[in-house]
């Protein structure tokens, strides 16, 4: 089981107090999209509420136009008013979907709760079809809770 060595790593990663939350952000990103196969791109957005907008703070993978994405739209964007997981097993599947490439075929978005409040999410795209298990919503809940604790 690949999670419980990363479970260590994340740790050891947001552990590193001489580097900024977003350094350490984007080391995990890194370190998800590095380790496992099927994540390809891996991004934390993150909200501001007065614009009703979410924000690209942290990503690795193929960079993106996407940086902001209006509450509501897209997957990330139903997941910041709805707080609650969405896993999509086939992007095409998907009226309200936000394409970032051409290549990706299925997503998985977890919000990110800091007291209770639904700050932003981890959002992850797989050019693999249907990849993701109850596995990977622990583990990405795990990873928020943790990163939740830096901020
Ligand atoms: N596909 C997302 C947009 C972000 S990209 O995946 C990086 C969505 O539909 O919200």
């Amino acid at each position: 089981m690949p999670f419980d060595n990363l479970r260590h790593r994340v740790k050891t990663i947001l552990a590193n107090n001489s580097e900024s939350p977003q350094q350490r952000m984007t080391e995990v990103c890194e370190l998800l999209q590095t380790s496992l196969g099927y994540y390809d791109w891996v991004g934390f957005y993150f909200a501001n509420e007065a614009d009703r907008t979410l924000h690209l703070e942290a990503f690795a993978g193929e960079p993106t136009d996407h940086t902001v994405i209006p509450f509501g739209k897209g997957i990330c964007g139903q997941v910041a008013l709805s707080n609650k997981n969405f896993v999509v097993a086939d992007v095409k599947a998907q009226s309200n979907y936000i394409a970032c490439s051409i290549y990706v075929k299925a997503e998985i978005v977890v919000p990110l709760f800091k007291d209770g409040k639904n700050i932003g999410q981890i959002d992850v795209d797989s050019h693999i079809e249907d990849p993701f298990s109850i596995e990977d919503e622990r583990f990405l809940e795990w990873v928020n809770e943790r990163v939740a604790e830096i901020l």
